[in-house]
């Protein structure tokens, strides 16, 4: 068993052992998130779209396929998903939004216990379309993403950039984005055992939809950055930084616990491992490779190309190739 991902306050060898082979599958494999937005226009086409981009992944298992549709199609893609592809299917589903209640007036909305229900694995939380067109703030966001995570579903937390930010460079760019998981995350650290459901999409907003990605080194030095903001937050070391003492303990494979009750983990010399970062904005058959290439960004989220299924298949086979 690897030793990373050591949960301090965790007393079941059991637990942690699950736990420890959750985060070893997550570091070596890439993560390919669609994001199907308020696409196709009827349930025979998001049927379709389905069964197309599924095929390219169907017993793959090098790589993880999370495909978001709108709501509406949900339940019907979940009938789908087994008849066309079998139950055991390595292809997840995600939702694009949940709301942060669990019954009540509240007309419109839907539970992370009903998403749950149906089958849904993920949830997309904090898209800026959302903050800009439904005026989400980080305070509804950050209600979702305790929701979320205490229904025990995996969170994809969106964050980045407006363009007027970005213009000032990266450092200021960095400072905005830390701000927001700063809000985004508040009293996450009460979840412990939710922490490796927590991936972070970077998101740069004038990059999403727009035709211009981000370069991809300066994705990699935010997606590190991320993770060490992540890190700092609940408490992760990572090697070789990590103090003496930590490091022999995780290197002996031992639980730790700290004087002040906290966690550990660690997440790799090589930056790879606890958190999951992935990239967002205008990915493409043509620029994939040189996102998912870098060490440092574990996956993308992915809009646009996500709906068409021969130039998804192509980022699919990108995704496949570097896992
Ligand atoms: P895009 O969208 O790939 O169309 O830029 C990405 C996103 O909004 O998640």
């Amino acid at each position: 068993m690897r030793t990373n991902g050591i949960h301090a306050n965790l007393s079941s060898d059991f637990v942690l052992r699950k736990f420890a082979g959750e985060n070893e599958s997550n570091n070596m494999k890439k993560l390919l998130v669609a994001n199907w937005k308020l696409n196709p226009q009827t349930l025979n086409e998001a049927k379709k779209l389905f069964k197309e981009v599924s095929n390219f992944k169907i017993h793959d298992p090098r790589f993880e396929l999370v495909i978001c549709p709108p709501f509406s199609y949900l339940s019907s893609i979940v009938s789908h998903k087994s008849s066309v592809i079998g139950h055991r299917s390595l292809v997840k589903l995600g939702a694009q939004d949940v709301f942060w209640e669990d019954k009540g007036a509240y007309t419109g909305e839907v539970s992370a216990a009903m998403l749950k229900n149906l089958g849904v694995e993920y949830v997309i939380i904090g898209h800026s379309e959302r903050r800009r067109w439904l005026n989400e703030t980080d305070e509804m966001i950050n209600k979702k993403v305790l929701t979320t995570l205490k229904a025990g579903l995996k969170v994809i937390l969106c964050a980045g950039e407006p363009l007027n930010i970005r213009r000032k460079g990266l450092v200021a760019a960095k400072r905005f984005v830390k701000n927001q998981l700063q809000n985004d995350l508040k009293n996450v650290s009460s979840f412990k055992f939710q922490v490796p459901r927590l991936i972070v999409a970077y998101e740069p907003i004038w990059a999403i939809g727009t035709g211009r990605p981000d370069k991809p080194e300066q994705t990699a030095e935010m997606a590190k950055f991320i993770k060490d903001v992540l890190g700092a937050m609940f408490h992760v070391s990572r090697f070789p930084e990590a103090e003496p003492r930590r490091k022999a303990s995780f290197q002996r494979g031992k639980q730790v616990r700290y004087p002040e009750g906290e966690t550990a983990f660690s997440y790799g010399a090589g930056g790879a491992g606890k958190f999951q970062v992935l990239y967002g904005g205008s990915v493409n058959s043509g620029n994939a490779e040189m996102f998912l290439e870098k060490k440092e960004i574990d996956g993308a989220l992915i809009g646009g190309a996500s709906v068409k299924p021969k130039e998804f298949g192509k980022i699919i086979k990108i995704a496949q190739r570097l896992s």
